[in-house]
Protein backbone atom coordinates (compact mmCIF):
# COMPACT_ATOMS: atom_id res chain seq x y z
CA UNK A 1 0.00 0.00 0.00
CA UNK A 2 1.31 3.65 -0.86
CA UNK A 3 1.56 6.23 2.04
CA UNK A 4 -0.78 8.55 0.53
CA UNK A 5 -4.33 7.11 1.07
CA UNK A 6 -3.23 6.42 4.66
CA UNK A 7 -1.94 10.50 4.98
CA UNK A 8 -5.53 11.38 3.13
CA UNK A 9 -7.43 8.85 5.65
CA UNK A 10 -5.71 10.53 8.77
CA UNK A 11 -6.54 13.58 8.15
CA UNK A 12 -10.09 13.20 7.44
CA UNK A 13 -10.42 11.24 10.49
CA UNK A 14 -8.35 13.76 12.77
CA UNK A 15 -11.45 16.21 11.05
CA UNK A 16 -14.23 13.97 12.06
CA UNK A 17 -13.12 13.78 15.33
CA UNK A 18 -12.52 17.48 15.53
CA UNK A 19 -15.59 18.09 14.45
CA UNK A 20 -17.54 15.93 17.02
CA UNK A 21 -15.87 17.28 19.68
CA UNK A 22 -17.22 20.73 18.88
CA UNK A 23 -20.83 19.79 18.60
CA UNK A 24 -22.85 19.79 21.26
CA UNK A 25 -23.34 15.95 22.25
CA UNK A 26 -27.32 14.64 22.05
CA UNK A 27 -29.12 12.63 24.49
CA UNK A 28 -31.43 9.89 22.94
CA UNK A 29 -34.30 12.06 23.39
CA UNK A 30 -32.49 14.93 20.97
CA UNK A 31 -32.11 17.55 23.90
CA UNK A 32 -29.26 18.89 24.48
CA UNK A 33 -27.03 17.26 27.23
CA UNK A 34 -23.64 19.74 28.09
CA UNK A 35 -21.38 18.87 30.62
CA UNK A 36 -21.70 19.95 33.81
CA UNK A 37 -20.36 23.50 34.17
CA UNK A 38 -18.15 24.59 36.93
CA UNK A 39 -20.03 27.19 39.13
CA UNK A 40 -19.02 30.02 41.07
CA UNK A 41 -21.66 29.36 43.85
CA UNK A 42 -21.73 32.20 47.07
CA UNK A 43 -23.86 32.21 50.25
CA UNK A 44 -24.75 34.52 52.96
CA UNK A 45 -25.37 33.04 56.02
CA UNK A 46 -27.41 34.78 59.27
CA UNK A 47 -25.67 32.68 61.79
CA UNK A 48 -26.69 32.66 65.94
CA UNK A 49 -24.38 30.89 67.15
CA UNK A 50 -21.65 32.03 68.37
CA UNK A 51 -18.45 34.32 66.16
CA UNK A 52 -15.53 31.98 66.52
CA UNK A 53 -18.17 28.65 65.62
CA UNK A 54 -19.47 30.59 63.04
CA UNK A 55 -16.03 31.81 61.50
CA UNK A 56 -14.92 27.83 61.78
CA UNK A 57 -17.96 26.47 60.29
CA UNK A 58 -18.10 28.81 56.75
CA UNK A 59 -14.21 28.21 56.82
CA UNK A 60 -14.75 24.58 56.59
CA UNK A 61 -18.06 24.62 54.42
CA UNK A 62 -15.87 26.46 51.96
CA UNK A 63 -13.06 23.99 52.05
CA UNK A 64 -14.90 21.44 51.09
CA UNK A 65 -17.50 22.65 48.74
CA UNK A 66 -15.48 25.69 46.77
CA UNK A 67 -19.04 28.09 47.93
CA UNK A 68 -17.46 31.55 48.82
CA UNK A 69 -19.34 31.70 52.05
CA UNK A 70 -20.12 34.79 54.76
CA UNK A 71 -21.63 35.28 57.08
CA UNK A 72 -23.33 38.07 59.70
CA UNK A 73 -23.43 37.05 63.86
CA UNK A 74 -26.99 38.31 65.14
CA UNK A 75 -28.84 37.22 67.84
CA UNK A 76 -32.29 35.46 67.02
CA UNK A 77 -34.81 38.68 67.66
CA UNK A 78 -32.58 40.89 65.48
CA UNK A 79 -32.41 37.79 62.69
CA UNK A 80 -35.83 37.84 63.03
CA UNK A 81 -36.54 41.69 62.61
CA UNK A 82 -33.73 41.55 59.90
CA UNK A 83 -36.00 38.85 57.64
CA UNK A 84 -39.16 40.37 58.09
CA UNK A 85 -37.53 43.49 56.89
CA UNK A 86 -36.03 41.86 54.05
CA UNK A 87 -39.34 39.50 53.31
CA UNK A 88 -38.98 40.23 48.87
CA UNK A 89 -35.54 41.33 49.28
CA UNK A 90 -33.26 38.62 51.28
CA UNK A 91 -29.98 39.44 51.42
CA UNK A 92 -28.94 35.76 53.30
CA UNK A 93 -29.81 32.45 52.34
CA UNK A 94 -29.30 30.05 55.60
CA UNK A 95 -29.89 30.87 59.00
CA UNK A 96 -28.02 28.78 61.13
CA UNK A 97 -27.74 28.87 64.58
CA UNK A 98 -30.12 30.00 67.33
CA UNK A 99 -33.19 28.25 69.55
CA UNK A 100 -35.58 27.32 66.72
CA UNK A 101 -38.31 28.84 68.64
CA UNK A 102 -37.51 31.73 66.56
CA UNK A 103 -37.65 29.68 63.00
CA UNK A 104 -40.79 28.53 64.34
CA UNK A 105 -42.22 31.84 64.30
CA UNK A 106 -40.45 32.99 61.39
CA UNK A 107 -41.86 29.76 59.06
CA UNK A 108 -45.39 30.97 60.45
CA UNK A 109 -45.02 34.31 58.84
CA UNK A 110 -43.79 32.22 55.32
CA UNK A 111 -39.97 33.33 55.76
CA UNK A 112 -38.52 29.92 55.26
CA UNK A 113 -38.95 27.41 52.90
CA UNK A 114 -39.33 23.86 53.39
CA UNK A 115 -36.07 22.00 52.50
CA UNK A 116 -35.98 17.97 54.18
CA UNK A 117 -31.85 16.67 53.94
CA UNK A 118 -31.74 13.50 53.24
CA UNK A 119 -28.64 13.52 56.41
CA UNK A 120 -32.13 14.67 58.64
CA UNK A 121 -33.60 11.31 57.82
CA UNK A 122 -31.72 9.65 60.64
CA UNK A 123 -32.22 12.26 63.13
CA UNK A 124 -34.29 12.12 65.81
CA UNK A 125 -38.25 13.39 65.11
CA UNK A 126 -38.03 16.14 68.00
CA UNK A 127 -34.59 17.70 65.96
CA UNK A 128 -36.51 18.21 62.97
CA UNK A 129 -40.03 19.97 61.85
CA UNK A 130 -41.90 17.49 60.23
CA UNK A 131 -42.37 19.28 56.78
CA UNK A 132 -38.49 20.64 56.80
CA UNK A 133 -38.91 24.14 57.54
CA UNK A 134 -36.18 23.81 59.90
CA UNK A 135 -33.80 21.25 61.34
CA UNK A 136 -31.75 20.38 64.44
CA UNK A 137 -28.17 21.16 64.88
CA UNK A 138 -27.42 21.17 68.63
CA UNK A 139 -29.66 21.57 71.81
CA UNK A 140 -28.39 23.16 74.93
CA UNK A 141 -29.78 23.92 78.86
CA UNK A 142 -30.64 27.29 80.23
CA UNK A 143 -29.11 28.17 83.99
CA UNK A 144 -27.01 29.80 86.08
CA UNK A 145 -23.60 31.49 85.43
CA UNK A 146 -22.02 32.72 88.91
CA UNK A 147 -18.37 34.43 90.32
CA UNK A 148 -17.13 32.08 93.12
CA UNK A 149 -15.23 34.55 94.04
CA UNK A 150 -18.38 37.21 95.05
CA UNK A 151 -20.37 34.75 96.74
CA UNK A 152 -17.16 33.31 99.30
CA UNK A 153 -16.90 37.09 99.67
CA UNK A 154 -19.92 37.55 100.64
CA UNK A 155 -20.83 34.16 102.75
CA UNK A 156 -23.91 33.31 100.54
CA UNK A 157 -25.14 30.03 98.52
CA UNK A 158 -25.05 30.50 94.42
CA UNK A 159 -28.86 30.40 93.50
CA UNK A 160 -30.07 27.06 92.45
CA UNK A 161 -33.77 28.07 92.07
CA UNK A 162 -35.54 29.94 89.72
CA UNK A 163 -36.84 31.63 92.98
CA UNK A 164 -33.60 32.16 94.30
CA UNK A 165 -32.91 34.85 91.96
CA UNK A 166 -35.92 36.48 93.82
CA UNK A 167 -33.57 36.93 97.19
CA UNK A 168 -33.11 40.04 98.43
CA UNK A 169 -29.35 39.79 98.75
CA UNK A 170 -29.43 39.55 94.55
CA UNK A 171 -31.12 42.95 93.80
CA UNK A 172 -29.46 44.63 91.62
CA UNK A 173 -26.38 41.62 91.00
CA UNK A 174 -28.01 39.43 87.93
CA UNK A 175 -27.48 40.46 84.26
CA UNK A 176 -29.78 38.52 81.82
CA UNK A 177 -30.27 39.26 77.70
CA UNK A 178 -33.71 40.64 76.51
CA UNK A 179 -36.49 38.30 75.27
CA UNK A 180 -36.94 40.40 72.43
CA UNK A 181 -33.39 40.32 70.78
CA UNK A 182 -32.36 37.19 72.60
CA UNK A 183 -33.11 33.35 72.12
CA UNK A 184 -31.19 32.67 75.23
CA UNK A 185 -33.38 35.08 77.09
CA UNK A 186 -36.45 34.09 75.16
CA UNK A 187 -35.92 30.89 76.20
CA UNK A 188 -35.82 31.87 79.61
CA UNK A 189 -39.48 33.97 79.50
CA UNK A 190 -41.16 30.85 77.72
CA UNK A 191 -39.73 28.35 80.50
CA UNK A 192 -40.89 30.61 83.41
CA UNK A 193 -44.61 31.00 81.88
CA UNK A 194 -44.48 26.70 80.89
CA UNK A 195 -43.57 26.07 84.50
CA UNK A 196 -45.34 28.60 86.11
CA UNK A 197 -48.80 29.14 83.96
CA UNK A 198 -48.84 32.80 82.28
CA UNK A 199 -50.19 34.83 84.89
CA UNK A 200 -47.85 33.67 87.71
CA UNK A 201 -45.18 33.20 85.51
CA UNK A 202 -45.48 37.21 84.70
CA UNK A 203 -45.91 37.89 87.77
CA UNK A 204 -42.65 36.21 88.68
CA UNK A 205 -40.55 37.98 85.47
CA UNK A 206 -42.26 41.24 87.09
CA UNK A 207 -40.19 40.73 90.60
CA UNK A 208 -37.11 39.36 88.58
CA UNK A 209 -37.33 42.43 86.79
CA UNK A 210 -36.78 44.35 90.43
CA UNK A 211 -33.42 42.54 90.39
CA UNK A 212 -31.86 42.77 86.78
CA UNK A 213 -29.04 45.45 86.90
CA UNK A 214 -29.26 45.02 82.85
CA UNK A 215 -30.35 43.52 80.56
CA UNK A 216 -28.07 42.76 77.17
CA UNK A 217 -28.68 42.52 73.45
CA UNK A 218 -27.02 38.56 73.53
CA UNK A 219 -27.31 35.44 75.91
CA UNK A 220 -23.66 35.17 75.50
CA UNK A 221 -22.68 38.05 77.54
CA UNK A 222 -24.11 37.26 80.59
CA UNK A 223 -21.33 34.57 81.08
CA UNK A 224 -18.43 36.73 80.26
CA UNK A 225 -19.82 39.73 81.87
CA UNK A 226 -19.49 37.27 85.10
CA UNK A 227 -16.03 35.68 84.10
CA UNK A 228 -15.12 39.85 84.18
CA UNK A 229 -16.42 39.76 87.56
CA UNK A 230 -18.40 42.76 86.29
CA UNK A 231 -21.78 40.94 87.63
CA UNK A 232 -21.95 37.88 89.60
CA UNK A 233 -24.89 36.29 88.66
CA UNK A 234 -25.81 35.83 84.72
CA UNK A 235 -28.91 33.36 83.38
CA UNK A 236 -27.53 31.98 80.03
CA UNK A 237 -26.91 28.49 78.07
CA UNK A 238 -24.63 26.52 80.10
CA UNK A 239 -22.88 25.39 77.52
CA UNK A 240 -21.33 29.02 77.33
CA UNK A 241 -20.60 29.16 80.71
CA UNK A 242 -18.52 26.33 80.40
CA UNK A 243 -16.62 27.86 76.96
CA UNK A 244 -15.78 31.04 79.11
CA UNK A 245 -14.45 28.90 81.97
CA UNK A 246 -12.58 26.80 79.67
CA UNK A 247 -10.83 30.04 78.07
CA UNK A 248 -9.61 31.43 81.25
CA UNK A 249 -12.58 32.83 83.57
CA UNK A 250 -11.57 30.49 86.40
CA UNK A 251 -14.09 31.49 88.95
CA UNK A 252 -17.24 30.95 86.85
CA UNK A 253 -19.67 28.21 88.62
CA UNK A 254 -22.36 26.94 87.16
CA UNK A 255 -26.17 25.60 88.66
CA UNK A 256 -29.42 24.43 87.34
CA UNK A 257 -32.73 25.62 88.32
CA UNK A 258 -34.07 22.61 90.76
CA UNK A 259 -37.54 22.96 89.68
CA UNK A 260 -36.41 22.67 85.91
CA UNK A 261 -35.28 24.26 83.33
CA UNK A 262 -35.51 25.15 79.76
CA UNK A 263 -33.39 23.88 77.06
CA UNK A 264 -33.05 24.93 73.15
CA UNK A 265 -32.59 23.14 69.75
CA UNK A 266 -30.32 25.04 67.97
CA UNK A 267 -31.46 25.15 63.95
CA UNK A 268 -31.02 25.49 60.68
CA UNK A 269 -32.91 26.34 57.49
CA UNK A 270 -33.52 28.18 54.27
CA UNK A 271 -34.40 31.55 54.13
CA UNK A 272 -37.12 32.45 51.70
CA UNK A 273 -36.69 34.68 48.67
CA UNK A 274 -33.01 33.86 49.36
CA UNK A 275 -30.53 34.70 46.63
CA UNK A 276 -28.08 31.57 46.55
CA UNK A 277 -30.61 28.53 47.03
CA UNK A 278 -28.30 26.01 45.79
CA UNK A 279 -25.46 26.79 48.07
CA UNK A 280 -28.01 26.98 51.05
CA UNK A 281 -29.26 23.39 50.32
CA UNK A 282 -25.57 22.37 49.99
CA UNK A 283 -25.10 24.05 53.37
CA UNK A 284 -28.23 22.92 55.20
CA UNK A 285 -26.94 19.19 54.39
CA UNK A 286 -23.27 19.51 55.65
CA UNK A 287 -24.10 21.24 58.42
CA UNK A 288 -26.06 18.26 59.56
CA UNK A 289 -22.72 16.09 58.83
CA UNK A 290 -21.20 14.26 62.41
CA UNK A 291 -18.14 16.03 61.24
CA UNK A 292 -19.71 19.75 60.76
CA UNK A 293 -21.45 19.22 64.38
CA UNK A 294 -18.35 17.83 65.96
CA UNK A 295 -16.17 21.01 64.19
CA UNK A 296 -18.08 23.07 67.63
CA UNK A 297 -16.05 21.69 69.97
CA UNK A 298 -12.47 22.89 68.37
CA UNK A 299 -13.89 26.23 69.46
CA UNK A 300 -15.26 26.04 72.73
CA UNK A 301 -19.21 25.52 71.44
CA UNK A 302 -20.21 22.03 73.66
CA UNK A 303 -23.71 22.34 73.37
CA UNK A 304 -25.22 18.55 72.61
CA UNK A 305 -25.07 16.97 69.41
CA UNK A 306 -28.30 15.84 66.70
CA UNK A 307 -26.69 13.62 64.46
CA UNK A 308 -26.87 10.45 66.28
CA UNK A 309 -23.54 9.74 65.09
CA UNK A 310 -21.81 13.04 66.35
CA UNK A 311 -19.90 12.34 69.50
CA UNK A 312 -20.86 14.60 72.53
CA UNK A 313 -18.27 17.21 73.72
CA UNK A 314 -16.56 15.51 76.91
CA UNK A 315 -17.19 19.06 78.37
CA UNK A 316 -20.98 19.13 78.12
CA UNK A 317 -21.28 15.70 80.16
CA UNK A 318 -21.24 17.60 83.69
CA UNK A 319 -24.91 18.90 82.32
CA UNK A 320 -26.38 15.21 81.41
CA UNK A 321 -28.18 15.01 84.16
CA UNK A 322 -29.74 18.53 84.34
CA UNK A 323 -33.69 18.51 85.02
CA UNK A 324 -35.55 19.51 82.11
CA UNK A 325 -39.04 20.71 81.86
CA UNK A 326 -40.73 19.25 78.78
CA UNK A 327 -40.17 22.45 76.82
CA UNK A 328 -42.75 22.98 73.79
CA UNK A 329 -41.53 24.73 70.77
CA UNK A 330 -44.23 24.70 68.87
CA UNK A 331 -45.80 26.52 71.26
CA UNK A 332 -43.22 28.64 72.40
CA UNK A 333 -42.57 29.53 68.40
CA UNK A 334 -45.82 30.59 67.97
CA UNK A 335 -46.42 32.58 71.02
CA UNK A 336 -43.36 34.40 70.89
CA UNK A 337 -44.39 37.94 69.61
CA UNK A 338 -47.52 38.29 72.53
CA UNK A 339 -44.72 36.91 74.94
CA UNK A 340 -42.60 39.33 74.12
CA UNK A 341 -44.75 41.89 73.57
CA UNK A 342 -46.02 41.24 77.34
CA UNK A 343 -42.84 40.78 78.67
CA UNK A 344 -41.71 44.49 77.35
CA UNK A 345 -45.23 45.78 79.11
CA UNK A 346 -44.81 44.33 82.30
CA UNK A 347 -41.55 45.46 82.37
CA UNK A 348 -40.94 48.46 80.74
CA UNK A 349 -38.18 47.92 78.91
CA UNK A 350 -36.90 46.82 75.26
CA UNK A 351 -34.30 45.11 73.77
CA UNK A 352 -31.33 47.17 74.09
CA UNK A 353 -29.65 48.09 70.61
CA UNK A 354 -26.45 47.75 71.57
O1 LIG B 1 -23.33 29.26 72.05
C1 LIG B 1 -23.95 30.36 71.51
C2 LIG B 1 -25.43 30.35 71.82
O2 LIG B 1 -25.70 30.35 73.21
C3 LIG B 1 -26.19 29.24 71.18
O3 LIG B 1 -26.17 28.01 71.86
C4 LIG B 1 -27.56 29.83 71.10
O4 LIG B 1 -28.32 29.18 70.13
C5 LIG B 1 -27.29 31.28 70.78
O5 LIG B 1 -25.98 31.54 71.27
C6 LIG B 1 -28.27 32.23 71.40
O6 LIG B 1 -27.84 33.52 71.19
P1 LIG B 1 -28.76 34.78 71.54
O7 LIG B 1 -29.25 34.61 72.93
O8 LIG B 1 -27.82 35.93 71.41
O9 LIG B 1 -29.87 34.84 70.54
Amino acid sequence: MSRKPSILLTVILMMALMLSACSPAKSPAGSTDAAPEKKDLKLTIYAGLMEDHAIAATKEFEKQTGVKTEFVRMSSGETLARIRAEKDNMTASVWFGGPVDAYIASMEEGLLVPYKSPNAEKFPDKYKDPDGYWTGIYSGYLGFVCDKEWFEEKGLEIPKSWDDLLKPEFKGQIVTAHPGSSGTAYTMLATIVQLKGEEAGFEYMQKLNGQIRQYTKSGTAPGRMVGLKEIPIGITFLHDAIKYRLEGFKDIVISAPAEGTGYEIGGVAILANGPDQEAAQMFVDWALTKEAQELGSTVGSFQFLTNPDAIPPEEAMVLKDTKLIDYDFDWAGKNRKNLVEKFNEVTKTQPPTE
